[in-house]
């Protein structure tokens, strides 16, 4: 007993030494301040979190990012991105026919798999626990991981296919979102064609000093490194390796907070095979020039995402001859990527980097010389992100398609207040507005008022339809009453 002790005892001295040697290398031994004020199980935290970062990489990161702002450097020249339109033209029509029926096929054949990004934070709804689990849908407050499920089980029961479900999480909400999923019996779905599995962690540092920040004595100030972190994640989980042997090619991406997204998009995802594409994009038309979206551009005959804050404003505002913008394709965060491309990019000789784009955010922290925890007014630290579309320039082929917001657009972004956007409230009437669509093109009156606004909560479950054409099989109501609560 007694030498098992002391060897225990060695051994965290061991560790203790390591952390501290790899933290004074660059500067950051602060974090081990109160260490020796820690319990055991605290200790083991501090070292464990200490242990896993790459100090170095972290260091030149911070050197980089710490205290400039990061200038954005136009291109040259910048030109619109080309996309398809959501309904084909005359002279698309046989391309669309074309990619839906590759798109079936690619299902059918069991080529697709749905990869959910789930590890943000979720700070701006400030939901305590994975965003996943929020209650989005306008009856049943169905949860958001609940939409996307009943998705991938219509799709697969008529289909008669198998759709393997890919989650991304991070450290801070991986734990949660597995009980989640087992408190709901996975809704439904086999749990053999689910994965989860966490995205790398990068710490906040001070913006003035550069010093890596503690949320807790035994806690660094640790955050996910942004939806671009994915494409090394899939590849690092091994679950690029499990697609591979299921036999699947296409990735077809989502976040989390879309209860309508179209988890798996047929003629997206045949328009993208039909041309080979090794990362795709869908896009919404821009209703303003510089609404907060993405831009879609051509740089260098590569597609690539401008931010709406750095495309120039008389760039923004330029129209064509038609009085459209010229600049008009706004980035939504859909894609669908070939898995051989995720390889490709991880077994690059050198590996491959995403640019890091900085934020200043508020983050709150321990005071090292106190001890005490300290709520910042004003952003007090950096934290850095890289983002999944930066991938795009790195593809030599990249379709881009425009989906429509009342079909697919209705994510949730934010806390609800009077007149917000990207909101809970928001969210649950634009479901209610498709649905209501989807129920009058069948021939169902749905009560609207003066505006048009529809005067009832309506929520078609995706285990009904994802489409308007599946309502066929369903059995529907002539007319719904004005106000009524209506789940189909
Ligand atoms: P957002 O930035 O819109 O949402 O991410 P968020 O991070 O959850 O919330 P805020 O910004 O803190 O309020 C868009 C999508 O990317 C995922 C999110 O889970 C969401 O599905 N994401 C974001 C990650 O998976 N990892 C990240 O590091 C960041």
């Amino acid at each position: 007993m007694a030498d098992r002790a002391v060897a225990s005892t060695i051994q965290r001295g061991d560790r203790l030494n390591q952390a501290r040697a790899a933290l004074e290398a660059v500067g950051q031994d602060h974090l081990l301040r109160f260490h020796d004020h820690l319990d055991a199980e605290g200790r083991d935290r501090l070292l464990s979190q200490v242990e896993q970062l790459d100090w170095p990489g972290i260091a030149a990161l911070i050197r980089e990012h710490g205290h400039e702002t990061a200038t954005f450097r136009l291109p040259e020249k910048i030109d619109p991105a080309p996309w398809y339109p959501n309904r084909p033209t005359p002279d698309l029509e046989g391309k669309y026919a074309e990619a839906r029926q590759r798109g079936d096929q690619l299902i059918r054949d069991g080529r697709i798999a749905a990869f959910t990004v789930a590890g943000g934070q979720g700070t701006r709804l400030g939901w305590k626990g994975p965003k996943g689990g929020f209650p989005a849908t306008p009856v049943r407050g169905l949860c958001l991981f609940g939409c996307l499920a009943e998705y991938i089980d219509k799709v697969q029961r008529k289909y008669d296919a198998q759709v393997p479900w890919y989650v991304m999480t991070s450290t801070e909400n991986h734990e949660q979102t597995l009980e989640l999923f087992e408190r709901e019996k996975h809704f439904g779905l086999d749990p053999g064609n689910l994965m989860f599995f966490s995205q790398a962690m990068l710490p906040a540092f001070d913006k003035d000093s550069g010093k890596v920040l503690l949320t807790a004595p035994d806690r660094l100030a640790l955050s996910p490194n942004g939806h671009g972190g994915s494409l090394m994640a899939l590849y690092e989980s091994g679950a690029t390796a499990d697609m591979k042997r299921r036999g699947i090619e296409l990735i077809s991406y989502t976040q989390i907070d879309n209860p309508i997204v179209k988890v798996i998009d047929p003629v997206f995802t045949g328009l993208h095979a039909l041309d080979g594409g090794q990362m795709s994009s869908k896009v919404i038309r821009k209703t303003y020039p510089k609404e907060r979206l993405g831009n879609f551009c051509m740089v260098d005959g590569r597609i690539t995402i401008i931010e709406y804050s750095d495309l120039p404003d008389d760039l923004a505002h330029e129209q064509r001859e038609d009085g459209e913008l010229r600049f008009n394709a706004g980035s939504i965060a859909l894609h669908v990527i070939q898995r051989e491309f995720v390889e490709s990019l991880n077994e690059a000789p050198g590996g491959f980097a995403l640019p890091y784009h900085r934020a200043e955010k508020k983050v709150p922290c321990v005071d090292i010389d106190t001890g005490e925890l300290v709520e910042p007014d004003e952003p007090n630290a950096v934290k850095l992100e890289t983002f999944v579309f930066d991938a795009l320039p790195l593809c030599e082929t990249s379709v881009v398609y425009e989906t429509e917001r009342s079909e697919e657009f209705a994510p949730i972004k934010n806390e609800d207040r009077p007149g917000c956007v990207e909101c809970p409230s928001w969210s649950r009437m634009r479901q209610t507005q498709r649905a209501a669509a989807w129920l009058e093109q069948h021939g169902v009156t749905v009560p609207r008022n003066a505006d048009g606004e529809v005067d009832a909560e309506i929520e078609i479950s995706h285990r009904t339809a994802v489409e308007p054409d599946d309502l066929k099989e369903a059995s529907l109501p002539q007319s719904i009453d004005p106000g009524q609560s209506v789940l189909l």
